[in-house]
Order: structure tokens, then C-alpha cells, then sequence
């Protein structure tokens, strides 16, 4: 008896080892515990499953009215203190050609330090000076590469007329928005880091000028 008895046990437990290895698709089988399978939560771009709520059962809601985008606005935080609530004001330039001139009009609101400075050029070399270059010229190892693929080259050096004559504002404001073949850059830094990037580029502009008048003057002291 008890031997007959283990060879049932014996047969049926081999009968579930082996058959559960086959695996219909359609079939998933006994859940034990769905709560472990099944989050509560709503999974991300699952469907809602409250549709007397959501009609169109989209679980991905676009915020409610009024609700300010985190760390977008043009005032930036003051020493780093993130608790200022004029830091959290939505950048107040629409993407549009008014928006651009109206952009002009916005001083860089960080003192010109040396720490500014510094960590505006370490932020420049990191973010900017693959295509801008390192000086900025408009030749970074990206758009130097594959033959000056990238659509880049001499005319967008910051030391052209056109570009020395870039406000800070505005250069924000392409900071925020990108142009043409360059992207946004609102994601990865914040406005604060962005001022200090553009408070560097001016300096590199105004190095760049300095050093052009005196050689002009130089030029004219021969002549
Ligand atoms: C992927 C390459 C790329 C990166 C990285 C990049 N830019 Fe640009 N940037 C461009 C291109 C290309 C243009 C010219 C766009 C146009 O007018 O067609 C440009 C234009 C500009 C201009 C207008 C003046 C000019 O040179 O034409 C400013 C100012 C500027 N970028 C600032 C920045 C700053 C600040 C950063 C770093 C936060 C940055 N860019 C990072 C590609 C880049």
C-alpha cells in the first residue's frame, strides 16, 4: 500500500514537472498570486482601467491647467537654492519668431565670477564643444567628422558678425528651443547652467574682440 501510494505521488508529480514545460501562448495558466504579476499601479502607456473616468482610456494624462514645468523658466536659482518658487516659472518666450526678438531683451541674470565662469567652461566643454569646438570655431570632433558631415562649419564660429552680435538673451532662448540641426538643450542643463555657459561664450566673444582690436591697431601702427 504505501509503496503503490508513492508511485502515484511519484507519476503525478513527474506528470506536472513535464507538462508544465509546454507552454501555450494563449493559455497562461493558474496565477497564484496575480497581485505579483498584476501591479496596482497603472503600468506606464497601459490603458486606464477606469473608463467611466478616462473615456478614451489613456492612462497618460496631460498635467492639469496650470501646472509649471520644473526647472524651466529664465530666473535661476539663487546660490543653487532650488526652494526659490521664481525659479519654477515656465520660460516665458514662446517658440516663435516675436519670442526670439522678444528674447533679446533678457540680461543673464548670474553674477560674471570667476566660479560662474569656470564651471560655465567646464559645462561648455562638456555639452557644446563637441560641435562648437572647444574654442568655438565650429569645429568639435562631431562636426569635424566623416568629412564635415554634420552641417557645420565657419559660418556658425561664435566670432562672426552676425553671431558677436548674439544677445545673452537670445542665445538662451536657442538654448531653450535648439535651431535647425541643433537640439534643445532644456533637459540636460538647468537655466542656471545654461547662464553660465552663455556667460562663458560671451567671454570667449569678447576675448576674441579684444584681442582683434589690438591687432587692428597693431595693423594701423604699421601702416
Ligand atoms: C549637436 C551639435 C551642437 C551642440 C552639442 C551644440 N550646438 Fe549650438 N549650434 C549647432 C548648430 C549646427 C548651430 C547652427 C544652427 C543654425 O543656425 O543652423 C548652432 C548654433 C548655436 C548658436 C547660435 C550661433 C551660432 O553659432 O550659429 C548658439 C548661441 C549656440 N549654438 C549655443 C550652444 C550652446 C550654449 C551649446 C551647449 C549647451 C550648444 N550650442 C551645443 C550645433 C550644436
Amino acid at each position: 500500500m504505501k509503496r503503490n501510494s508513492l508511485i502515484i505521488i511519484g507519476t503525478v508529480f513527474s506528470a506536472i514537472t513535464i507538462t508544465s514545460c509546454f507552454r501555450d501562448a494563449k493559455k497562461p495558466g493558474l496565477e497564484y498570486m496575480p497581485d505579483m504579476a498584476h501591479s496596482v499601479a497603472v503600468e506606464t502607456y497601459d490603458e486606464s482601467r477606469n473608463p467611466d473616468i478616462y473615456p478614451d482610456k489613456m492612462s497618460a494624462r496631460t498635467p492639469v491647467k496650470g501646472t509649471v514645468p520644473c526647472a524651466q523658466g529664465i530666473i535661476p536659482f539663487k546660490n543653487d537654492d532650488y526652494s526659490n518658487e521664481t525659479s519654477y516659472k515656465p520660460y516665458h518666450h514662446p517658440f516663435s519668431p516675436e519670442g526670439e526678438k522678444a528674447s533679446d531683451e533678457d540680461k543673464n541674470p548670474l553674477e560674471k565670477t570667476e566660479i560662474n565662469l569656470a564651471e560655465g567652461q567646464r559645462l561648455f566643454e562638456i555639452y557644446c564643444a563637441p560641435c562648437h569646438g572647444k574654442e568655438g570655431n565650429a569645429d568639435g570632433t562631431v562636426t569635424i567628422a566623416n568629412n564635415h558631415a554634420f552641417p557645420m562649419g565657419a559660418p556658425f564660429a561664435y566670432f562672426t558678425d552676425a553671431n558677436l552680435a548674439l544677445t545673452e538673451g537670445h542665445m538662451f532662448y536657442i538654448t531653450q528651443y535648439g535651431r535647425n540641426s541643433m537640439g534643445s538643450y532644456a533637459s540636460q542643463l538647468n537655466p542656471n547652467e545654461r547662464w553660465k555657459v552663455i556667460m562663458y561664450v560671451k567671454k570667449m566673444q569678447a576675448d576674441y574682440v579684444a584681442k582683434n582690436t589690438t591687432a587692428a591697431k597693431d595693423d594701423k601702427k604699421k601702416a
